[in-house]
């Protein structure tokens, strides 16, 4: 990725229906991404848009009795008031009924065909309107239904133009596998490997059968085929071939997409600007899904979550937060209210918000409400050297477009620096005068903590890093507040008064039933009517016996240890803090219980595949073994 630009998009999305909370997960991803570089300084575009001709919006229309235009109008709008809420902060939006989009289409469709890549043949398949795809019989459900929309799909019988990707198969190839930031994450890779390994047909790229598409230029009964209609925005938007913004932005640094349009941006898109000679993409990253806890959210399934109604009951901070945080980008996540509710009240309220709220309040008792004096030597090197280290963390998560992990890392700084106020009982020291320095060296770095977290949120939160900045007496047009001067440590300035303002973020009663958090710890507490489980659910745990064949300890991490697993046939690395109860050397051989089905995470830089089970209490912790011997592997019920 380049250090000095960033052109990242989002999927230009059909106005067909309303969005509801998943579509907006890839938009929200995207802005906090163009955030972040802009942040950096690095000149920055992002791009996002709609995907406005196909027979699915032509149908649409039709069914709402009103002309296409007039009805993607009412679409777009709406959608454009949903990212101003949302306050993405895209550049340019793109829709692709726009003459600038339009007739560069047809300029790449024409040179494809003057260059022999794409030919005329007749066709006949089965083909899903919902997706705009044909598919093969083998890839249906019940031999006749979509497998992604579960609708039944159609026979269609037509004269078509047909492009050559079998042509540049092996290019691609070599190029994915050359390129190992090209698509990711790696599974995604994976995949897209062993599809073109596969072997590729020819792609049908334009249509008779309706009309809502732009004309082939050269034999205007056919429009072309609405995906290469859309795929090319990510160019015609920036001035394709030849404009000022085309020169300074292409290729784009990301394309981030969900994960169910792929191969379409990992392999259509790429070949086709193989075939018209221009660079690729640098990065195509598909992210996962956002889930309900029953399944898959559809319109179809009238079980829609509505953003405006969210944004509106939880504020814009909260949803951006939940969604970035929530699920490990790349992977999939389960959307519930209960969970955003939780994460406001125990992340946002009770770390956050409880942060800043017992800082602005002890510098007010305690040091006349101004920021007390840095003074170097009594920084806590600890505390200091974690906000550096947190630092190089988000911006190395951030250049792998890894979010959510960014975000783990900021909480660990926010979790120290409640932790050091019941470390260093700043009401304690207020109590001695021999204590003074002491007592302004704690204060002044507690602040200085809030500030660096407010820095570091600003790709993710949109209101709260200026409330906090204002509570701590600083403007957010200050340089303090950007990376190149805030993104370090002993910054902010002494004597300014603090602002001690409303709760950052005011807890939420869940009528669904709350988790008791217990304050400053961020960890929910023995609630007084615990949830059940049905066997179902417990049964969704895979435990599972393992033996661990090594163990080490994490340099810089006191309490953690790398585990070497063997569960049966296969290995596992994990990462567990046990390290203060448990030697390496007294745990090799010994048989564990491994949670062998947790989402795999990386802690302190070190990938871990899953927790083993021990009993703690208070100062103590025994591992949970087999009480007899059983083979590794054999599972836990
Ligand atoms: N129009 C095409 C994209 C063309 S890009 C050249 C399209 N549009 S869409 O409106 O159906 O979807 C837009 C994006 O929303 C896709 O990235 C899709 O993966 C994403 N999502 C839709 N539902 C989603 C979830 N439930 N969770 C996460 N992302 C989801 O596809």
């Amino acid at each position: 990725m380049s250090s000095e630009r960033f052109y990242i998009t989002t999927p230009i999305y059909y106005p067909s229906n309303k969005l509801h909370i998943g579509h907006t997960y890839t938009t929200v991803a995207a802005d906090a991404l163009a955030r972040y570089h802009r942040l950096r300084g690095h000149d920055t575009w992002f791009l996002t848009g709609t995907d406005e001709h196909g027979q699915k919006i032509e149908r649409a229309a039709r069914a709402a009795g009103k002309e296409p235009l007039e009805f993607i109008d009412e679409i777009v709008a709406w959608i454009k008031e949903l990212w101003q809420v949302l306050h993405i902060t895209y550049d340019d939006f793109i829709r692709t009924t726009e003459p600038r989009h339009e007739r560069r289409v047809q300029a790449m469709f024409q040179q494809l065909y003057d260059q022999g890549d794409i030919y005329k043949a007749e066709y006949e398949g089965l083909y899903c309107t919902q997706c705009e795809a044909f598919y093969t019989e083998t890839q249906l459900k019940d031999g006749n239904r979509c497998p992604d929309h579960d609708v039944p799909v159609e026979k269609l019988r037509e004269e078509s133009y047909f492009f050559r990707l079998s042509r540049y198969a092996d290019r691609l190839l070599k190029h994915i596998e050359a390129t190992p930031d090209f698509i990711q994450p790696a599974s995604r890779r994976n995949e897209v490997i062993s599809f073109i390994q596969q072997g590729l047909e020819d792609l049908c790229v334009s249509r008779t059968s309706f009309r809502w598409g732009i004309p082939v230029p050269f034999d205007p009964k056919h429009v072309i085929y609405v995906w290469i209609d859309a795929l090319a925005n990510y160019a015609t938007a920036v001035g394709y071939p030849d404009g000022e913004l085309y020169r300074r932005f292409w290729p784009a640094d990301v394309h981030l997409i969900g994960k169910d349009i792929l191969r379409f941006h990992a392999i259509i898109w790429p070949i086709i600007l193989m075939a018209l000679g221009q660079p690729l993409p640098r990065q195509v990253y598909g992210h996962g899904w956002v889930l309900l806890e029953g399944g898959k959210m559809s319109k179809a399934k009238g079980n829609v979550i509505d953003p405006f109604t969210l944004i509106d009951k939880y504020g814009v901070d909260a949803v951006r937060y939940f969604l970035l945080r929530e699920v490990p980008f790349g992977a999939d996540g389960v959307y519930s209210e209960h969970a955003l509710i939780n994460r406001t009240n125990v992340d946002l309220a009770n770390d956050l918000g409880n942060l800043l709220s017992r800082t602005t309040a002890m510098i007010e008792r305690f040091a006349a409400g101004r920021v007390p004096e840095r003074s170097p030597e009594a920084d806590d090197a600890e505390l200091a050297g974690l906000a550096g280290e947190v630092v190089h963390e988000v911006e190395d998560h951030l250049s792998r477009s890894e979010l959510s992990s960014a975000l783990t890392s900021i909480w660990k700084l926010v979790g120290r620096a409640n932790k050091y106020i019941d470390e260093t009982a700043p009401w304690n020291l207020a109590r001695s005068q021999a204590d003074r320095d002491r007592l302004a060296a704690v204060l002044y770095n507690l602040a200085e903590t809030l500030r660096l977290v407010a820095v570091l949120l600003t790709p993710f939160m949109v209101l709260a890093p200026e409330k906090i900045y204002a509570q701590l007496g600083l403007a957010a047009e200050d340089p303090r507040a950007g990376w190149a001067v805030g993104a370090r440590w002993g910054v902010l300035r002494s004597g300014v008064r603090v602002d001690r303002g409303e709760p950052l973020f005011p807890r939420i009663e869940d009528e669904a039933g709350d988790a008791a958090v217990a304050p400053g710890t961020g960890t929910p507490v023995a609630q007084p009517q615990p949830e059940l489980l049905s066997i179902e659910e417990f049964k969704r745990l895979d435990l599972r016996v393992a033996e661990i064949t090594s163990a080490e300890r994490i340099a810089g991490a006191d309490k953690l240890l790398t585990l070497s697993l063997r569960v049966g046939d296969e290995s596992r690395q994990i990462v567990s803090g046990i390290a203060k109860h448990y030697s390496p050397e007294e745990l090799v051989g010994k048989r564990i219980i491994l949670v062998a089905n947790l989402k795999p995470a990386r802690i302190r830089g070190v990938d871990s595949a899953g927790m083993l089970l021990a009993a703690s209490d208070g100062d103590q912790l025994a591992l949970v073994i087999p009480e007899r011997e059983i083979r590794s592997g054999a599972r836990v019920k």
